[in-house]
């Protein structure tokens, strides 16, 4: 089903956001917008925000945020074409019919996933109990788990044999349904085969708990140790978090993110029910986003070995950013939550949740093992890497806070070290750059080309930012770049919509947003314009700053100008005269810059 981008607009130029998300929402109107309390997360105070002049919601809480059709597809779970058909008939408009065999087979198939890995898994349960599943059963209770414990996370066994394929088939399943969802190695020369055989099954569901794959342990030493599902129609591994439809309900205040299945079934069998695990990846924007609709703190029981720091380490920022605090668990001298409990049981256990470190502190004390502190150049680093992390630090109060305890432990004048932390703060603004994890051992320039890309781009996202946000600078920014300077791609075509539309008076951020296909691209433009700058800048420091920003992409641009890299803009001018002229432009910005 597609619905071109006029009749879309048309339906939701008839329909204002506030109505809409008022029926679900309770809003109250403050200054230019109303808010309420986020949908999408669990909160007591209200931060979910809806501007009827962008025609936008978002929220400060969870970072939700978007126009009426995503709030629809978020909140009532439908397709895009679902939420236009359903703004179509608050409206009163119809739309064009067209029939979508497409959309209804895809249904059809994930249904059938689902009822495929229900009979699996019922199937690995009663193997489990089965004769032949004595050795799966041994290895349970060697790893002392309870008959409660196997109850409740499902766990099963599969044998020596393709016994699941075989049973599966008699259940009516086909073979490409087999391989659909990862349960079968299929080759011509042997045929269709269990992917699992001879290890202990953990189901894995969503929060639904519906089993939706699986992961399967070898019996002691074997290679992979665990062996995990594909990726399917209804299995993505970057957002699925195990034992999170249990945890789910914890009341504790705080879930704990631990590494393993072990880990987290050893601590639900302990009283630790708010415990949840990735499934052999790193964490990621994904599973911090399923874990703030239940909570806003997560510990991290990471193991205590240098990987599990360093998982640890990219973890926290990636949960800051979904505005979820974290704390970090110190294990040691146990390598996980599993053995720690094994041997100092669940109330040592708890003391360690209760004493555990908050994320700043612990990124802190990384940083001091990772210098030399008695080498004065080691100690300079030190403060230059600890200034660069308190510089992300956007409450004030706390920034200062950190600052002075920093600077009191480590003996730093602090003033000097308020200084180096307002530089890097003003550099960071600058370059559009967020908090970045910290790296254990700094790396080389390998990637150099790659980060200066990667700059321009924050570069060009903050610039667009900065304009949706405070219109008033278009007209200065205008004098200098079009949006032909823009970097092809995404932001090119955001700014070709927005200067548009700037230029005929308009600003209509949610049109912006629906005139891109892709969710994932949708997500990325309506970011631009819900993300508010991390500070306000103030007189000349604002005016520098938008110049450096505008100088960096007009720059950028006239470099692939002049390296032929991309196609000269086709409006008859000679391409010689037009370096000439950019180059003037580029002058009269270094000299005078951007007046406000
Ligand atoms: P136990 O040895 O059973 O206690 O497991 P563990 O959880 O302590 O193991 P470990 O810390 O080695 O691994 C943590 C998690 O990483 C596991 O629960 C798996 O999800 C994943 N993992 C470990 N080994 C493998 C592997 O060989 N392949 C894959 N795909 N994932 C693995
Ligand atoms: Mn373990």
């Amino acid at each position: 089903m597609f619905y071109p981008s006029e009749v879309v607009d048309d339906v939701q130029s008839r329909i204002d956001i506030v109505d809409v998300i008022g029926r679900a929402v309770s809003l109250k109107k403050r200054g230019n917008s109303y808010v309420g309390l986020c949908p999408f997360h669990n909160e007591k105070t209200p931060s979910f925000h809806v501007s009827p002049d962008k025609q936008m919601y978002h929220c400060f809480g969870c970072g939700a945020g978007g126009d009426v059709i995503s709030f629809l597809m978020n909140y009532e779970d439908l397709s895009f074409p679902e939420a236009v058909q359903s703004l179509a008939a608050m409206a009163g408009v119809s739309l064009p019919e067209t029939e979508d065999p497409a959309g209804r087979r895809n249904a059809g198939i994930r249904e059938r996933l689902y009822s495929i890995h229900k009979e699996a898994a019922v199937f690995y349960y009663k193997y489990l109990r089965s004769p032949e599943g004595r050795l799966g059963l041994d290895y349970f209770r060697k790893r002392r788990l309870t008959g409660e414990t196997l109850k409740h996370f499902g766990l099963g066994y599969a044998g020596q044999k393709s016994e699941l394929c075989a049973y599966l088939r008699e259940k009516g399943y086909t073979d490409e349904e087999l391989d659909r969802a990862g349960l079968a190695n299929i080759s011509e020369k042997r045929g269709v085969r269990d992917r699992f055989w001879n290890r202990v099954i953990f189901p894995i569901m969503d929060k639904r708990q519906r089993v939706i794959a699986f992961g399967g342990r070898v019996m002691g030493d074997g290679e992979p140790k665990y062996l995990n599902s594909p990726e399917t129609d209804i299995f993505n591994k970057s957002r699925t978090l195990y034992g999170l439809h249990s945890a789910k309900r914890s009341k504790k205040g705080y879930l704990i993110a631990c590494e393993g299945y072990m880990d987290v079934i050893s601590l639900h069998q302990s009283g630790f029910s708010e415990a949840v695990a990735s499934l052999g990846t790193a964490f990621t924007e994904g599973h911090a986003s399923e874990l703030r609709h239940y909570t806003e703190e997560v510990r991290l029981c990471y193991d205590a070995d240098g990987a599990g720091r360093k998982a640890a380490l990219r973890a926290i920022p990636i949960l800051e950013k979904s505005g979820i605090s974290a704390r970090v668990v110190d294990l040691k001298p146990y390598k996980d939550p599993d053995e720690f409990i094994l041997n100092l049981g669940r109330e040592e256990f708890q003391k360690r949740l209760d004493s555990a470190e908050n994320s700043l502190n612990f990124e802190i004390h990384l940083m001091r093992d990772m210098y030399d502190l008695k080498d004065p150049e080691g100690r300079t680093r030190f403060e230059r890497a600890v200034a660069r992390r308190l510089s992300a630090v956007d409450d004030e109060l706390k920034r200062n806070n950190y600052l002075e305890a920093v600077a009191a432990e480590y003996m730093i004048s602090s003033d000097a070290f308020k200084r180096a932390v307002d530089e890097e703060r003003l550099s960071s603004a600058l370059s559009g750059a967020g908090i970045e994890p910290i790296r254990i051992r700094p790396d080389g320039g390998e990637k150099e080309s790659g980060k200066k890309e990667n700059a321009l781009l924050k570069a060009e996202k903050l610039l667009l930012t900065w304009i949706s946000d405070e219109q008033e600078i278009y007209p200065a920014v205008r004098q200098y770049l079009s949006s032909d300077d823009f970097s092809e791609g995404l932001y090119r075509m955001a700014a070709e919509i927005l200067f548009n539309q700037m230029d005929r008076g308009e600003f209509k951020p949610a049109v912006i947003v629906n005139r891109f296909e892709e969710p994932e691209d949708q997500k990325k433009v309506a970011e631009l314009f819900h993300t508010r700058l991390g500070r306000a800048l103030q007189g000349t420091e604002k005016e520098k700053a938008l110049t450096e920003l505008v100088s960096r992409v007009k720059r950028a641009s006239l470099d692939r100008l002049g390296s032929g890299t991309e196609a000269v803009p086709n409006d008859g001018m000679d391409p010689l005269a037009r370096v000439v002229k950019e180059k003037q432009l580029i002058e009269k910005l270094s000299k005078i810059g951007i007046s406000l």
